[in-house]
């Protein structure tokens, strides 16, 4: 018997079957984001960004494992590997610019990402029935409000232009991502 029936909590409505791939594919984007970051942290000796990456990126490895218990493989996205690249290079990118291009880009991303979550907790609270998914992913957005603070904190108070695009990018790039892995 599969873990998530163990559990009973599947099948899921379709709706919330979308929402959980595009849950699972973003856990598994923040993971690789920490790996591009720890990547490039490395060959410029940056400390004490990679001591931020490796404690950020354990945390998005737990969320991934506790979204892996609750969501079977056979419903997760296709494109994994594309989410994997795509995860690595939104972490590598910013990191060869240094750290506080590092600490903007996590802000926007968790910026988007508890606002994923809070959609998700919204509708489980109005419709109920999955009081143990509504936890898990109030624990997740926990976790991702306390990272979007530590890196707003961290980030220079004013960015520079080029860094507000990017960051921009990052978010629109995290919708269209949420878009496609919902289907695929
Ligand atoms: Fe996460
Ligand atoms: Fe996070």
């Amino acid at each position: 018997m599969s873990a998530a029936i163990k559990l009973g909590i599947a099948p899921y409505p379709k709706y919330l079957e979308q929402e959980l791939r595009s849950d699972h594919a973003g856990e598994t984007g923040a993971v690789f984001i920490y790996k591009g970051v720890i990547a490039v942290a490395r060959l410029l000796k940056d400390q004490e960004l990679i001591c931020f990456a490796k404690e950020h990126g354990a945390t998005e490895a737990e969320h991934l494992r506790l979204i892996e218990v609750v969501f079977e493989e056979k419903y997760r996205s296709h494109l994994l590997v594309p989410w994997r690249i795509a995860g690595w290079l939104t972490g590598a990118i910013p990191a060869l610019f240094g750290r506080k291009a590092v600490y903007a880009t996590i802000d926007a991303v968790e910026t988007f990402v508890e606002q994923h979550y809070q959609v998700q907790i919204n509708y489980l609270r109005i419709h109920g029935g999955y009081e143990q998914l509504l936890n898990l992913l109030i624990r997740c957005q926990a976790d991702e409000i306390e990272h979007k603070n530590e890196a707003k904190l961290k980030a220079a108070p004013t960015l520079p232009l080029a860094l507000r695009v990017w960051c921009a990018m990052v978010g629109s790039g995290s919708a269209v991502a949420v878009l496609l892995a919902r289907r695929i």
